[in-house]
């Protein structure tokens, strides 16, 4: 009985330990400027991760889901972040488009865990038409 009350105590002191959910400033002459159609897709399926636009769920104030989540967050920022596109040299932002048809087509992304609870996020294959055609149309 001791044991059980001192692991709620633990579970619940954890609590306190918060993720900072701080979106940073950006500028948004630097964020990625694709048609409407492209913007929308993109920011329903991946922008919680590859932007500072992240929206931060209720779940996200739960320890340990929020750590989980905070790693994907800022594992996701580091490898392709819309926000400072215009930081990217030319180079980058063409093996990142490429990279992002590839990530979508191989099922690779949006992660499965984030499609379990985002449903609507997995991307269709009309969405995935829409992006192909404007990478392919990408200068
Ligand atoms: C739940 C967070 C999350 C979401 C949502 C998400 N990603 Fe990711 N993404 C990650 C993480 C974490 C990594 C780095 C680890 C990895 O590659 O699995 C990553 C890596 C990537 C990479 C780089 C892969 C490489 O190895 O070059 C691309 C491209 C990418 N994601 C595209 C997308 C696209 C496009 C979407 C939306 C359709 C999306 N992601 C949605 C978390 C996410």
């Amino acid at each position: 009985m001791k044991k059980l009350y001192l692991g709620c105590l633990i579970i619940l002191g954890l609590q306190l330990f918060q993720i900072d959910k701080n979106n940073p400033v950006f500028e948004s002459e630097k964020e990625f400027k694709a048609t409407k159609e492209v913007l929308q897709i993109l920011e329903k399926s991946c922008y919680d991760c590859h932007s500072f636009k992240t929206k931060y769920p209720f779940y996200s104030y739960i320890f340990p889901i929020s750590s989980f989540l905070k790693s994907h967050i800022d594992e996701g920022r580091e490898e392709l972040n819309f926000s400072i596109w215009e930081d990217y040299t030319e180079e980058k932002k063409k093996s990142k488009l490429e990279d992002i048809v590839e990530e979508i087509q191989s099922d690779e992304m949006p992660i499965f865990s984030y499609r379990l609870i985002h449903w609507n996020s997995k991307i269709k294959s009309e969405e995935l038409e829409i992006i192909k055609n404007f990478v392919k149309n990408h200068p």
